[in-house]
Order: C-alpha cells, then structure tokens, then sequence
C-alpha cells in the first residue's frame, strides 16, 4: 500500500542546498511512496508554559496533527557546527509534547545529510539519530546518505540533477521505501 512521507528540510534559506536535494529525493522516489515537504519555519521556540497556560501557538497544534498523518518521514539537512539546525531541534521538541503525546512515536524515518564541504554533515547525520531513536522513530541504517561537495553538483537552474547524484538518491529511496513497509506493515 502507499505509504505517506513527510519530508522535513533543516534548513529556512531561499536557496538552500538541502531543499535542492530533498526536491531531488521526492522526483526519484518509487511510486509506493506519497511524499509531502512539511513546514517548520513558522513553529515559535519550544517553550513549555505556552501548553501549560493553554495558550499552544496555533501553528505547533497544525504541526503536531501533520506530524501524525506520515508514516515515515525523510530528513534533509545541513549540519550547523557539527550537529542539527536549532530549527530542526525545535521542530522535534515541539512534536514530541507534550509529555505522553509524543507524535513521532513508532514511525519511520531517514536521513540525508548535506554540504557544500567534504565531510558529508557527517555530525548533524547522527546527531540526529540521537533524538529520532529516543522518540521511538525506527532509523534506517544501511544505506547512509552523505552529500559532499553539493554545490558542485548542482546545475544551472540550481537543481540538484547530476545523473550520478540522482543514481545515489534513487538508490536510497528505494531503501527507504523497503524499510517503511518493514517498520508499519499494513
Ligand atoms: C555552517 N556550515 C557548516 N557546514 C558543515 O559541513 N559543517 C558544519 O559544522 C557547518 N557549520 C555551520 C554553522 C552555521 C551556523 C552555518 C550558518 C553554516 C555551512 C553549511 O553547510 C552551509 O551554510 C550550507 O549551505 C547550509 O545548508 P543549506 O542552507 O544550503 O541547506
């Protein structure tokens, strides 16, 4: 059966690297997989009061109910001095309360890791298994996504549409839609 997909970009810029492959990622995905970008850039820093005082921002209420709708989620992210993008955090934290509502519990996800550098945002990759794991989001672990030197693979346009760079996507997605109907079969 078909199986939804968020997918979530660490990163807010315009012209984000991570947003070119994560467009990528979506365009060779196998057909089983519904996949839909998911919006973090208007969640208010996690501040536990706000769903204490009954006063929860509208927009993490919208976010938590979306969050629930996926069956697995892909991340795309760049790495921010070796770890995560706040807003990343921040997206997570906030889905995960409150405290026995946590909305990510039991699901799928994978990440992909990007950079204009050499080392493959190899820091925010497992940083962010580091939470994922402790929400109970089943991580895919074989195949790894490492993008290096992305800004070299990029065409005009600003895409991310290397035939090699597809090839390695295409490969990954195909990985993760296996492990999506192992973690929720039905
Ligand atoms: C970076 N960048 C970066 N790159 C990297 O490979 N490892 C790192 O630890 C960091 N640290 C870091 C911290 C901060 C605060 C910024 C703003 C940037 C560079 C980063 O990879 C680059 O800005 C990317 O273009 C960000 O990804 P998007 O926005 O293109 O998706």
């Amino acid at each position: 059966s078909t199986k939804k997909i968020g997918v979530i970009v660490g990163s807010l810029r315009r012209e984000s690297f991570s947003l070119a492959v994560a467009k990528a990622a979506v365009s060779v995905a196998p057909k089983e997989l519904s996949l839909e970008f998911i919006e973090i850039a208007d969640l208010p820093m996690f501040n536990q009061d706000f769903d204490d005082d009954g006063k929860t921002p509208e927009s993490w209420v919208k976010f938590r109910n979306k969050v629930k709708e996926f069956d697995g989620f892909i991340f795309v992210t760049p790495e921010y001095n070796r770890s995560i993008p706040a807003v990343l955090k921040n997206a997570i934290d906030i889905a995960s309360r409150p405290y026995g509502s946590n909305a990510w519990d039991g699901k799928a996800g994978g990440i992909i890791s990007v950079t204009p550098g050499g080392l493959g945002a190899f820091g925010a990759n497992h940083h962010l298994r580091q939470p994922m794991t402790f929400l109970n989001v089943f991580m895919l672990q074989q195949p790894e996504a490492y993008i290096s030197n992305v800004a070299d693979q990029l065409n005009e346009k600003g895409e991310f549409a290397d035939e090699n760079s597809l090839g390695y996507l295409k490969n990954y997605m195909e990985a993760f839609s296996n492990w999506v109907n192992k973690v929720s079969a039905s």
